[in-house]
């Protein structure tokens, strides 16, 4: 897969999958654009690993929509096209019904989606402008196992990613005649922060227990997987969602 010059924009690329998907492109001789919300000095470190020149740093709160119009704007105006867009900055917060109150439930629901689906769904707009008018693009959307079976303890969570699987089918067909390829992947329990950060021990046990591999995805595993999706070769695959979950959870 060769990716030499093409530009590519990664949202929540400063660390975990986000972070593996920048280094594998850069390796490649894309041109990458790390979106992040916050972390700066974790963002720079990113960028500092990457192979090559003319990469940037976009600092930009994705889940608010005059930052993500500033976002694509910014990225144009940097590079002059937007090739890949990766839809990969991604929330999960705790609410299982029993525990919470009503206003941390709704809460719960109108963080996740607007972060997990209205931005995907609102970058991919702002995206897809342009890759009409240059002629065509790639987009891929990082989803996760959850949105099949079930998510008991963030059922927001779950549904963002099956609203997101859905946009992602529906876009495909849409845009396929503008030569713009959509792909998702759909990773399970993968070795980041966000996995270290909102699973309790029991539930982290738990989830070994369920990978017949007994670990965990890395970051480079779904990385590659994205990669696929973005290249040339995968184009007739538009629409699909590839699982990486190590045989963990098998749907039909
Ligand atoms: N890890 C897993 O087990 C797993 C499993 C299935 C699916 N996934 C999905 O994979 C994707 C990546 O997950 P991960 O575990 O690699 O995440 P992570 O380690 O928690 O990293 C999240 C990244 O997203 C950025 N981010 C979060 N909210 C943002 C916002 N509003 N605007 C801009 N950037 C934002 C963060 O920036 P800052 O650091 O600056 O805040 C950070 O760079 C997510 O969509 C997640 O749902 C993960």
């Amino acid at each position: 897969m060769n990716f030499k010059g093409l530009h590519i924009l990664i949202t929540g690329g400063a660390r975990g999958i986000g972070k593996a998907t920048a280094i594998e492109f850069a390796k490649r001789g894309a041109i990458v654009g790390i979106n992040y919300k916050s972390d700066d000095a974790n963002a720079l470190a990113t960028k500092q690993l990457l192979s090559g020149t003319q990469h940037h740093l976009f600092k930009y709160d994705i889940s608010i929509k005059e930052q993500q119009k500033e976002l694509i704007d910014q990225f144009i105006h940097t590079y002059g096209t937007i090739d890949v867009l990766v839809n990969n900055a991604g929330i999960s917060i705790p609410h299982a019904l029993e525990e919470v109150s009503f206003d941390q439930w709704a809460d719960a629901w109108t963080n996740t989606f607007q972060t997990n689906v209205f931005a995907a769904a609102n970058l991919s707009y702002l995206a897809a402008q342009q890759m009409i008018s240059s002629g065509g693009g790639r987009i891929i959307n990082v989803s996760s196992r959850g949105s099949f079976r079930g998510e008991p303890t963030k059922p927001a969570y779950g549904a963002s990613k099956a609203a997101l699987n859905a946009m992602g089918q529906s876009l495909a067909k849409r845009l396929a005649p503008h030569q713009i390829y959509v792909g998702t992947v759909a990773p399970g329990f993968t070795e980041t922060d966000m996995g270290a950060v909102t699973l309790t021990p029991i539930e982290r046990e738990n989830l070994l227990r369920e990978s017949p591999f007994k670990r965990m995805a890395q970051p480079e595993e779904v990385a590659h997987a994205i990669l696929f999706l973005a290249s040339k070769e995968a184009a007739y695959c538009s629409g699909t969602i590839i699982d990486v979950n190590g045989a963990s959870y098998l749907r039909s």
